[in-house]
């Protein structure tokens, strides 16, 4: 489906307001939200849409938005849209020269490790994630003392830093090829427990772990899940694998964000709940309208800090543009790219969903 990200206003078109042209412009846009998000919040999203699609234009620059974002940015102003993978490969692929990242930190600094040459922005600087700050390279070395010649498997979510100290990173939708691709008996998984957890069942090498937690996943409790089951008969379960091992082991299918999003769209169940960020099921919602989606909420406080007005104010003064140190970036990069080269023969399978699809 093609969302209209241009739009044909008058010379008269006043910056921010919500006037007839903008009310026009943007209602196939608020057409296909009117199920997700209140009429009464339109005329405040609308001139920023507007906006920032003029933008980004002027700017050559493409928004890169992870499914944990807003509907009135993920379906307002993104031009890709994916998991943590999907948003590596495509920050990788652009011939765009700016790319704002609404998304977290470490999401911007991937794109930035990948695209040494390209601005990265991220609207708030302090879009961060709490397994991000659970593990320091300092910590990464002490490991490696601690089990040498083990090696180390560190998820996305880390600073480019600890991406440094890895020999290859993973997401929640390729960590069990990561390891495997290793061929050894040990690994040290970093730094997510669960997801270090939930692969460890599904291949024979022995896995160490961090005790890095998702501060949103975490909050899920196995009883939340039986609950839905008792009170939502014939409901589809869907995990994160961030979650704790007996969530994961009450659900009905583990896996990635977009994981997630090919499985309703794969099954088409009755009802769903998505055992996850808020904006997930919003945002899946919107696609198929037919499917019941129970809307379990906890937010992740550090997605929510990217906002419509920091995204126009971020094209505005090209705020704020993410600095790798050159040689940490390039450790790093080894590490993503040795990551990007497994499975490449499936990319398919992991491929952002664009909104001209
Ligand atoms: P995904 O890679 O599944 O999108 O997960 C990223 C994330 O931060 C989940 O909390
Ligand atoms: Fe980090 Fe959890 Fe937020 Fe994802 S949802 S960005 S893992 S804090």
């Amino acid at each position: 489906m093609t969302i209209p990200h241009t739009f044909d206003l008058p010379e008269t078109f006043t910056h921010l307001e919500y006037t007839p042209e903008v009310a026009r412009a943007t209602a196939p846009i608020f057409d296909r939200l009117r199920d997700v998000m209140p009429e009464i919040e339109w005329p405040v999203h609308a001139p920023y849409i507007v906006e920032i699609n003029q933008l980004k234009r002027q700017r050559n620059a493409i928004i890169l938005a992870h499914n944990y974002q807003t509907p009135e940015i993920f379906h307002g102003v993104a031009d890709i849209i994916g998991d943590s993978l999907a948003l590596a490969r495509q920050a990788e692929q652009t011939d765009a020269q700016v790319i704002v990242l609404c998304g977290v930190h470490f999401m911007a600094e991937t794109a930035k490790v990948l695209c040494p040459d390209k601005t990265v922005l991220i609207p708030d600087l302090d879009a961060g994630c709490s397994l991000a700050s659970s593990i320091t390279a300092e910590d990464v070395r002490l490991l490696r003392q601690r089990y040498p010649g083990v090696p180390v498997v560190t998820y996305v979510n880390t600073s480019a830093d600890v991406k440094a100290e890895s020999d290859i990173c993973c997401t929640s939708a390729n960590a069990v090829d990561v390891v495997e691709s290793l061929g050894s008996d040990h690994v040290i998984f970093l730094p997510d427990e669960f997801l270090g957890r939930h692969v460890a069942q599904q291949t024979k090498a022995q896995v160490i772990f961090w005790k890095g937690h998702c501060e949103v996943h975490e909050r899920f409790s196995a009883n939340d899940l039986r609950l839905y089951r008792a009170q939502y008969p014939n409901i589809q379960i869907l995990a994160h694998p961030e979650c704790p091992p007996d969530v994961l082991a009450e659900a009905d299918y583990v896996g990635s964000t977009s994981g997630m999003i090919r499985h309703v769209d794969r099954k088409r169940p009755k009802r769903v709940v998505m055992i996850t960020e808020c904006s997930m099921s919003d945002n899946v919602a919107v696609d198929f309208p037919q499917i019941e989606f129970i809307r379990p909420c906890n937010l992740c406080p550090h997605m929510k800090r990217i906002t419509l007005p920091k995204i126009l104010s971020s094209l505005e003064r090209m705020q704020h543009p993410v600095v790798v140190d050159p040689v940490v970036a390039e450790r790093a990069r080894r590490a993503v790219e040795r990551m990007l080269q497994v499975g490449r023969g499936s990319a398919q399978q992991y491929a952002a969903r664009t909104l001209a699809d």
